[in-house]
């Protein structure tokens, strides 16, 4: 039984994010999706609003058998990985841009607690360029997000700024 962490801010959950935790889903036999509390960041939507959205578009996804849950935590990454029994952490790396802040934060949690991995996955091509920042910049700017997040969370973001 091999248990994995894919925590991030999920704000919001984007396709990126959705290939990875497909891809996660052949590796591993569950995946807990882990939204980091993050009282110093102003986020776009509340943990309860990403957590919903998570919820809902992981119905659409390839999971085979794997189950796939979504929490949320606060503090040390690895605090939390050791009191769910997880054995590893999933983040994706789009490009060679990531991989320096991804090296430096994977070094770190070994180092605060060797017991648990960091396994890198790579989205598809595709979705090499898509970040929840620059989905929101381009939202707010008026631009067209389809194929970059689901439907659902597209229409979220819509009734959010017109305060439905
Ligand atoms: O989606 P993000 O914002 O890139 O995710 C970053 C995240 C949540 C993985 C990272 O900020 C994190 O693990 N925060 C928890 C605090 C922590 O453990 N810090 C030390 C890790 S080096």
């Amino acid at each position: 039984m091999r248990r994995a962490i894919y925590p991030g801010s999920f704000d919001p959950v984007t396709n990126g994010h959705l290939d990875i935790i497909e891809r996660g889903c052949k590796l591993f036999d569950e995946i807990i999706i882990a939204i980091l509390v993050n009282p110093e960041k102003q986020p776009f939507f509340s943990i309860e609003e990403r957590r919903g959205m998570l919820e809902e578009v992981l119905k659409g996804i390839a999971r085979g058998k794997c189950v796939v849950r979504v929490d949320h935590f606060q503090g040390l990454l690895v605090h939390y990985a050791l009191a769910q029994k997880a054995d590893a952490i999933v983040r994706g790396i789009r490009a060679i841009s990531d991989y320096e802040y991804e090296l430096q934060m994977a070094l770190m949690n070994r180092r605060l607690e060797p017991s648990i991995e960091t396994v890198f996955m790579m989205p598809a091509e595709t979705y090499s360029y898509v970040s929840s920042r620059l989905v929101k910049e381009v939202f707010q700017l008026g631009g067209e997000l389809a194929g970059l997040v689901p439907p659902l969370v597209e229409s979220r973001m819509k009734e959010k700024v017109s305060g439905g």
